[in-house]
């Protein structure tokens, strides 16, 4: 963790701000030290990484599991094979279309919502002014911590933080980013998405935008119910909200004062092997929201 993260801080427990006891650092990154706030809340930063205690999601990007089995540049490897080159197009766009609307951006803070490997974080890294301080959260300690050696060799000049947090209840005080984004971060938290969009309405700067990217399909074809039932059948009732376009704009303006959508891409989803959405032979769209 790099300081300058400091003023934004605040304990998860009890909202106090903490105070630093550095352990090991390098080159100004602290490696190694404990974070503790006035009513004796402590977290430790470990591998770089402020750790929050968070635990990863069971069963659905349960990263340190898969771990187990491959490397980390193995699985990265894997991974992005899967993808026929007519996906790998649309995620390049994607993400594309995300950091356009994240380059508006010239300074301040910067989080990246549910960052997993680190797709967007590279875009943003490799994208965006060096005046803006550059934040990732994850659930996921392991994941954040090779994400941080991978970024370092690729960008050394960078300092970027990595917090490993539940972002429906960020360690960051109210109104202090200057813009949260995400790729596909708040459709992963499946029933828990509307309290990510909520906690980060309450951390962004009045008038900051949140920069969401989603998938829409349509709820009444085949593909679409069968998610719909499979949702149900493991208790994530509403989390269908995520890829239906009516509910998510409605929840956006919920917290946000005007909500707009890019749609990026639309056509017939080809099979996806790993992923829930979209579903194959279906219509669905790519759509960057930006509520502020
Ligand atoms: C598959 S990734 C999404 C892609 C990623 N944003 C990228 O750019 O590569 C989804 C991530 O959401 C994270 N996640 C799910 N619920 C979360 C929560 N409540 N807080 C923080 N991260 C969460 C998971 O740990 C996982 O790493
Ligand atoms: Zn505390």
């Amino acid at each position: 963790m790099y300081t300058n993260i400091m003023p934004i801080l605040r304990c998860p427990h009890c909202g106090a701000e903490f105070e630093l006891v550095e352990g090991q650092t390098e080159n100004e990154e602290v490696i190694e030290g404990k974070l503790v706030c006035k009513k004796g809340h402590s977290f430790s930063v470990h591998d770089g990484i402020l750790d929050f205690n968070s635990r990863e999601q069971e069963g659905l990007n349960s990263w340190n599991e898969y771990y187990k089995d491959e490397s980390y540049d193995e699985l990265d490897r894997e991974l992005d094979a899967r993808d026929t080159q007519t996906q790998r197009k649309n995620k390049s766009d994607f993400l594309a279309g995300i950091v356009e609307e994240a380059k508006k951006l010239d300074s301040g803070y910067l989080l990246d919502v549910a960052s997993g490997r680190g797709l967007l974080l590279r875009e943003l890294l490799k994208n965006m002014d060096a005046s803006v301080r550059i934040l990732a959260a994850d659930l996921s300690f392991p994941v954040l911590k090779y994400d941080r050696i991978k970024f370092k060799k690729d960008f050394p000049n960078i300092r970027a933080n990595y917090i490993a947090c539940d972002a429906t209840r960020l360690p960051i005080k109210n109104n202090s980013l200057d813009m949260v984004c995400t790729f596909a971060g708040f459709a992963n938290m499946m029933d828990l998405m509307e309290d990510g969009i909520k906690d980060a309405a309450r951390v962004l700067k009045p008038g900051a935008p949140l920069i969401n990217s989603t998938v829409y399909m349509d709820e009444n074809a085949p593909g679409a119910q069968r998610v719909i039932r499979f949702l149900k059948d493991n208790d994530m009732a509403c989390a269908e909200k995520m890829f239906i376009r009516r509910e998510l704009l409605a929840m956006h303006r919920k917290y946000f004062m005007t909500v707009r959508e890019k749609i990026v891409y639309e056509g017939i989803a080809e099979n996806v092997e790993v992923d829930l959405i979209p579903c194959a032979g279906e219509w669905f769209a790519n759509a960057v929201i930006v509520a502020q």
